[in-house]
């Protein structure tokens, strides 16, 4: 998507094969920023610290991670050593796991001569597949954006609410929450999205407004507890969020707030929609119950970044001194919450029988 007019993707290889580029998702809004990666040990901590964040993404981070590590030393110690590492930098988004198995089922058949150049060129399969799938969302998603259309009164904009960045930033490109809102603005359909700023790290006020705003697509940003609210007063015509994990039965693991979200829209009888690609469906789940949540740092709620007018970014205590903080940074949505799902294959019901009817090459092997 463009920034500026510029047309950017969020990864991309450096053309010696040494290293990749990233956009540093933590200096956005403020600064636009490229962080350069040359190692997995690299790769690993611009995971852990969010530089880059967003399921898909941390999965195609780690892809080229792991291409940096075979390029040094391809023997099987180094792959199951990398692979260990990158895995384990955060735990709920399955995304980073998919990647990575396909990464090592792509090279350990392979002599390790071989391995580093296959690497390589997998870990760009990841990324390239990873936009094509988001598009495809993005086209089954606008049919339900010209349906909600059809019922608001000519000229009005579809209102949808969106929670955390599932946008173009979170993936490699287009987003998934995001890549029907960019389609139906595109193709001239009135959208308004209101964006939950997503406490404590404010992905929806740093990166999901800031990546509407770049592409002119109308926005306000709303504090998280405002969802229920508009919901209840006609605001919002269907959510549209991401996740981070799928289970086999449809439950949904996503940003913290997600589930409250959920709870609103079905009492008050609003549409919510969860887009997602094949690549965060945990098929070896059976329920949501197994996904493991992650726990982030305390200081994430205890303190808030922000910019000075002198353009100057602080961060400061917004708790009294000495307060506790807890800080988990997803929840699960039941799947009897969530309206349908948004896939690269289609629509379906959120349900065992809804995704088996997208993926029925998973019914065997489903949980
Ligand atoms: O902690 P984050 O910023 O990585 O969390 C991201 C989300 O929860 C997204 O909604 C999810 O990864 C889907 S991204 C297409």
């Amino acid at each position: 998507m463009k920034i500026n007019g510029k047309s950017f993707r969020t990864i991309w290889p450096e053309d010696d094969g040494a290293s990749f580029v990233v956009i540093d998702q933590t200096r956005l809004p403020h600064r636009f920023e490229t962080v350069s990666i040359r190692s997995a040990e690299e790769a690993a901590r611009a995971i852990l610290t969010m530089q880059v964040r967003g399921a898909p993404l941390i999965g195609a981070t780690a892809a080229y991670g792991l291409a940096l590590a075979l390029r040094r030393d391809a023997s099987d110690t180094v792959l199951a050593g990398a692979i260990d590492l990158l895995a384990k930098q955060r735990p709920t988004a399955v995304n980073l796991r998919w990647a990575l198995e396909e990464m090592r089922r792509a090279v350990q058949d392979l002599p390790a001569s071989a391995r580093a150049a296959a690497a390589f060129t997998k870990a760009q399969a990841i990324a390239d597949d990873d936009v094509e799938t988001c598009r495809l969302i993005g086209v089954h998603g606008l049919e339900l954006i010209k349906a909600a259309a059809k019922t608001k009164p000519k000229g009005e904009p579809v209102n949808i609410l969106t929670h955390c960045n599932a946008g173009w930033l979170a993936c490699v490109d287009w987003g998934t929450a995001t890549s029907p809102i960019y389609q139906a603005h595109d193709a001239g359909i009135p959208v308004h999205v209101w964006v939950d700023e997503t406490r404590p790290r404010n992905q929806g006020a740093s990166l999901t407004a800031f990546e509407l705003g770049s592409h002119g697509v109308p926005h306000t940003l709303v504090v998280d507890n405002a969802g229920g609210h508009l919901m209840q007063h006609g605001k919002v015509d269907l959510c549209i969020v991401g996740t981070d994990r799928v289970a086999a039965n449809g439950d949904v693991a996503n940003k913290i707030g997600t589930y409250l979200k959920a709870l609103a829209a079905h009492d008050t009888n609003v549409p919510f929609y969860v887009a997602l690609p094949y690549s965060t469906i945990d098929w070896t789940l059976g329920s949501g119950r197994g996904i493991p949540i992650e726990e982030r740092s305390a200081d994430e709620v205890l303190k808030m970044q922000g910019r000075l007018e002198d353009g100057s970014v602080v961060t400061v205590d917004i708790a009294a001194p000495g307060s506790p903080a807890a800080n988990p940074a997803f929840d699960v949505t039941p799947a009897r919450l969530v309206t349908g799902f948004i896939t690269e294959r289609g629509v379906a019901s959120a349900d065992r029988n809804g995704l088996l009817s997208l993926y029925p090459e998973r019914r065997e092997s489903a949980a």
